[in-house]
């Protein structure tokens, strides 16, 4: 792959039309969404999915979530049930991702979805991603923008030391809000599967949808193809509810275990979740060879946050 100039550029007016631009002329651009920064292409052009791909170097097999505007245009690209409408009235714009059977007009690219007869579909609620789906007039495919396997990034910098030289522009947006990947579940009829713990809860899914399944995640078993149990791995070891480090460690607190840097002094998960990625980022950026993550509480996001840490301490592969 050829190397480029990646240009950060803050979000604002004239970004958004360079943005715009760019992805009608089927090229990449990294921008903030609520959870994690998205690197987005045109969905329905297979040179620009192909993009994508390069630029992370992810493996073919495993396919991307597409955003969408609204549900009237997810429900254009995907098949939806009476539980998988309720779940999009419940949650969208938001940190939800509903996986459907692709519609066979969907004019989606076939490496999006990697061969599957269904499709990952999400309205995301930050305004500089509603902003550009706006501008671009088409669905946009967003991975997490980061190399394949590695800590998603949740501000510009982090894209940046991750993909730059490999992308032509980041939107600059300042730090996501959630700062965990999208709740991801399947719904297939009236059943609904959770395929990757995120931001909203097991618990608030079941409250707006019947058939909802037991929680299959935690278990190691890879339920969306891109789930490999080591993922999100930062560069260094990592060892998990931790109360204090040995000299070698960088420790990240949570609460009453103070540490070198920590999740949220007050023991808040909301505010825990939002930090975790960058303190990673930063802890692989430290001198000490290792790291060690305080315990954190596994109720509600508590759950997505364990989960992320629990691949993030995995064996690489
Ligand atoms: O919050 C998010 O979801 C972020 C922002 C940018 O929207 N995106 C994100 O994308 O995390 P990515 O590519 O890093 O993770 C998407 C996950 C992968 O594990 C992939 O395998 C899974 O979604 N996925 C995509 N399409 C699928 C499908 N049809 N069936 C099952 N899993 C699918
Ligand atoms: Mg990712």
């Amino acid at each position: 792959m050829k190397a480029q100039n990646t240009r950060v550029v803050d979000y604002g007016g004239d970004a958004l039309a360079e943005a715009a631009r760019l992805i009608r002329a089927g090229e990449p651009v990294a921008v903030p969404t609520e959870t994690v920064y998205g690197l987005a292409a045109d969905a329905t052009n297979a040179k620009a999915v192909a993009r994508i791909f390069a630029a992370k170097g992810r493996p073919a097999f495993n396919p991307l979530i597409v955003h969408v505007r609204d549900l009237a245009e997810a429900e254009r690209l995907g098949v939806f049930s009476e539980e998988a409408r309720a779940l999009a009235v419940a949650f969208w714009p938001g940190a939800l991702t509903l996986v459907v059977p692709v519609r066979e007009d969907s004019g989606l690219a076939a490496a999006v979805t990697a061969g599957l007869a269904t499709v990952a579909l999400r309205c995301p609620a930050h305004p500089a991603i509603q902003a550009l789906l706006a501008a671009a007039g088409r669905p946009l495919a967003a991975p997490s923008a980061n190399a394949s396997g590695a800590v998603s990034p949740t501000r510009a910098s982090h894209v940046l030391a991750s993909l730059g030289g490999r992308i032509p522009m980041i939107l600059d947006g300042g730090p996501t809000q959630r700062g965990l990947e999208s709740t991801i579940v399947a719904v297939a009829g009236g059943t609904v599967r959770l395929l990757r713990p995120g931001p909203i809860s097991f618990d608030d899914i079941a409250a707006f949808a019947s058939g909802v399944g037991s929680q299959a995640s935690g278990d190691g078993r890879i339920e969306a193809p891109g789930q490999m149990r080591s993922h999100y791995a930062p560069a260094k070891p990592l060892r998990l509810d931790a109360t204090s480090a040995s000299a070698d460690e960088w420790l990240i607190g949570f609460g009453a275990v103070e540490g070198d840097d920590n999740l949220s002094p007050a023991g808040d998960l909301a505010e825990a979740a939002a930090r975790l990625f960058d303190a990673l980022h930063c802890a692989d950026a430290q001198r000490r060879p290792r790291i060690a993550v305080a315990p954190i509480p596994k109720e509600g996001i508590g759950l997505a946050i364990n989960d992320r840490l629990g691949r993030a301490a995995a064996p690489r592969t």
